[in-house]
C-alpha cells in the first residue's frame, strides 16, 4: 500500500489513541514505549502515535513535540517500534492543537469569580444600575436557578452548566484571532521535530473537538476569511498542510470527520469538498473518524471538564453495542462516499476507515468492496495487539475480541493510564507476577 513516499506492508492500521502515559510535562516514558512496542509486535501496516501537542505550554500527561527537548524521547519510541516489528510497521504521529476548556465551577464560585456581572447588570431592573458589583453578585447568587438562567446569555449559561470553553469564533480574544497566523508555523515546527526523531510521517489532527476540526465545522462563522463558506473554513487546514509540506519530506496525512454528528454541523457535500481539497493539496492519506464533539457533551460534574465523547457524537466516535443499530463499521457508508468523491476528482489518495472494525470478514469486505483502502482498529487492537498478525496467520480463533463496552474510554475520560479490562480477566492463562502494573494493580500491557 503506497502512502506518498513510502509503502506499508499491509492495509492495517492502529489509529491514534492517548493512553495517558507521558510525564506531567509531556515526555515519553517507559510505559509509553511499552504501549507502542506491544502494538508493533502485532505488525500492523501503520501505527499512529497518540495526539501530541504542538504548543510548549503545560498540558498534563499529553505527549508533546513542542520543543527540541522532546526529540530524544520520541526517537526512543520510534526505535522500539522499528525493533519490535522488524522494521515492518510504519510509524506516524498525530499532531494536535486544542483550545482552552475549564472545569465546571460550583455555581457560587462561577458567580463570584467567572461571571462578568457588568454584562448582566443592564438585564436587571433600574434598581440594580448602581449597587456595587459585590452586591450584584450576592443578588445573583440568591436567585432560583431558572431565574438566574433567564438573566444569562447562551454562552454564560453554557459556562455555568458545562464549564467555560473557548471557540474559534471568539475573535475578541487576540490569541484566537491570531490562530491563522500562528498555527501553520507551530504545526510545521512540530512535524520537523517528529521527522528528526525518526517518524515516517505525521497525521494532522483535524478531527473531533479540537481547533482545526472547529475551523472546518459549519458552526465556524469567523468573519475574517477563515469561517462561513466551506471554501473559507478549509483555508486554515490547507495553510497548515502547506506549511508542514514545506518543512518535512515524509508522509503527511490528516484525520478529519466523515460526519460531525451535531446539529448545524458540516453537510456531506462540505465534507466531500474538504476531502478533495486535502487530496489536491497533496496529502498522502485521508483518515476518517466520526463525531467526538463538545457541542452535545454530557454535563460534567462540578470540578470536572466536559468530555467530548459523552454525547451522541461521542458515542458515534467510539461505538458500543448500546447504540441504536450496530456498532460495526459505523463509518463505512460515509467513508465510501468520501472515497468516491476523491476518486471522481481524479485523486488516488488512500482513505482510512475506522470505527467498530474487529473481525477479518468485516475488514476484508470493506477492502474488497473498495469502500476504503486501509482498515484501522483502535479498541480491537488494544484488546489484542496481535490480532492483525493472528488473522494473517489464520489463527482467528485465538483472537481476544474487544467487548466494545468502553472501560478503556472511561479511563481516558478520567485521564488515567489506559489499559484494557480483557488484559486483567484471563481465563486459563497463568497470572504473571512479573508483569508491570499500574499502582491500582492493572496490567500495563496486553498479555
Ligand atoms: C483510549 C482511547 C484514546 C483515543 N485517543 C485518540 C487520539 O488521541 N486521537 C484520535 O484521533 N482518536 C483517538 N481515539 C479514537 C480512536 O482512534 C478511534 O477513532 C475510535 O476508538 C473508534 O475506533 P474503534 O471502534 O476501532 O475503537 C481514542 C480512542 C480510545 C479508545
Ligand atoms: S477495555 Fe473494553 S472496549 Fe476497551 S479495548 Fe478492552 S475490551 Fe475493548
Amino acid at each position: 500500500m503506497t502512502l506518498g513516499p513510502i509503502s506499508a506492508a499491509t492495509r492495517t492500521w492502529v489509529p491514534a489513541m492517548v493512553p495517558w502515559r507521558a510525564t506531567a510535562d509531556g515526555q515519553v516514558t517507559d510505559a509509553v514505549v511499552a504501549w507502542y512496542e506491544r502494538f508493533a509486535r502485532g505488525r500492523p501496516g501503520v501505527i499512529v502515535v497518540e495526539a501530541t501537542g504542538i504548543r510548549d505550554v503545560p498540558s498534563g500527561p499529553l505527549l508533546r513535540a513542542s520543543h527540541d527537548r522532546y526529540v530524544e524521547g520520541l526517537s526512543r519510541l520510534v526505535d522500539a517500534v522499528k525493533r519490535a516489528s522488524g522494521g515492518e510497521t510504519k510509524l506516524f504521529i498525530q499532531l494536535i492543537d486544542f483550545l482552552a476548556i475549564k472545569r465546571r465551577a460550583p455555581r457560587e464560585s462561577f458567580i463570584a469569580r467567572f461571571l462578568d456581572v457588568e454584562a448582566v447588570r443592564p438585564r436587571l431592573g433600574p434598581a440594580w444600575h448602581h449597587p456595587s458589583a459585590e452586591a450584584l453578585r450576592a443578588h445573583l447568587a440568591s436567585l432560583e436557578p431558572a431565574h438566574l438562567d433567564s438573566l444569562l446569555d447562551a454562552r454564560e449559561r453554557e459556562s455555568l452548566h458545562q464549564g467555560f470553553r473557548e471557540r474559534v469564533t471568539d475573535l475578541d480574544a487576540p490569541h484566537i484571532a491570531a490562530l491563522p497566523r500562528v498555527l501553520p508555523g507551530l504545526f510545521a515546527d512540530a512535524a520537523a521535530r517528529c521527522r528528526a526523531a525518526g517518524f515516517d510521517g505525521v497525521e494532522l489532527h483535524f478531527a473531533h473537538a479540537y481547533t482545526l476540526a472547529s475551523f472546518l465545522s459549519a458552526l465556524n462563522t469567523r468573519p475574517d476569511g477563515y469561517g462561513g463558506a466551506k471554501e473559507h473554513r478549509v483555508r486554515l487546514p490547507l495553510e497548515v498542510i502547506a506549511a508542514v509540506r514545506a518543512r518535512v519530506d515524509g508522509v503527511v496525512g490528516a484525520r478529519f470527520l466523515a460526519d460531525e454528528i451535531i446539529d448545524g454541523g458540516s453537510s456531506p457535500d462540505d465534507i466531500d469538498f474538504f476531502a478533495v481539497e486535502f487530496a489536491r493539496a497533496g496529502l498522502d492519506f485521508l483518515s476518517l473518524s466520526r463525531g467526538g464533539k463538545f457541542e452535545d457533551a454530557k454535563q460534567p460534574k462540578t470540578g470536572h471538564a466536559a468530555y467530548p465523547y459523552t454525547g451522541r457524537s461521542g458515542h458515534e466516535c467510539m461505538p458500543t453495542p448500546k447504540l441504536e443499530g450496530s456498532p460495526w463499521s459505523r463509518n463505512r457508508g460515509a467513508v465510501a462516499r468520501i472515497r468516491r468523491a476523491v476518486r471522481a476528482a481524479g485523486f488516488e489518495t488512500p482513505v482510512v476507515l475506522c470505527g467498530g472494525i474487529s473481525s477479518f470478514e468485516q475488514a476484508e469486505d470493506v477492502l474488497a468492496a473498495g469502500d476504503a483502502d486501509v482498515v484501522a482498529s483502535a479498541r480491537q487492537a488494544i484488546a489484542d495487539p496481535d490480532w492483525f498478525l493472528k488473522v494473517r496467520e489464520g489463527r482467528g480463533e485465538d483472537i481476544r475480541r474487544c467487548f466494545f463496552t468502553n472501560y478503556c474510554e472511561g479511563l481516558d475520560q478520567a485521564h488515567e493510564v489506559v489499559t484494557c479490562q480483557r488484559w486483567d480477566r484471563l481465563r486459563g492463562l497463568p497470572d504473571d507476577d512479573t508483569t508491570p502494573r499500574t499502582p491500582d494493580g492493572r496490567r500495563l500491557t496486553a498479555p
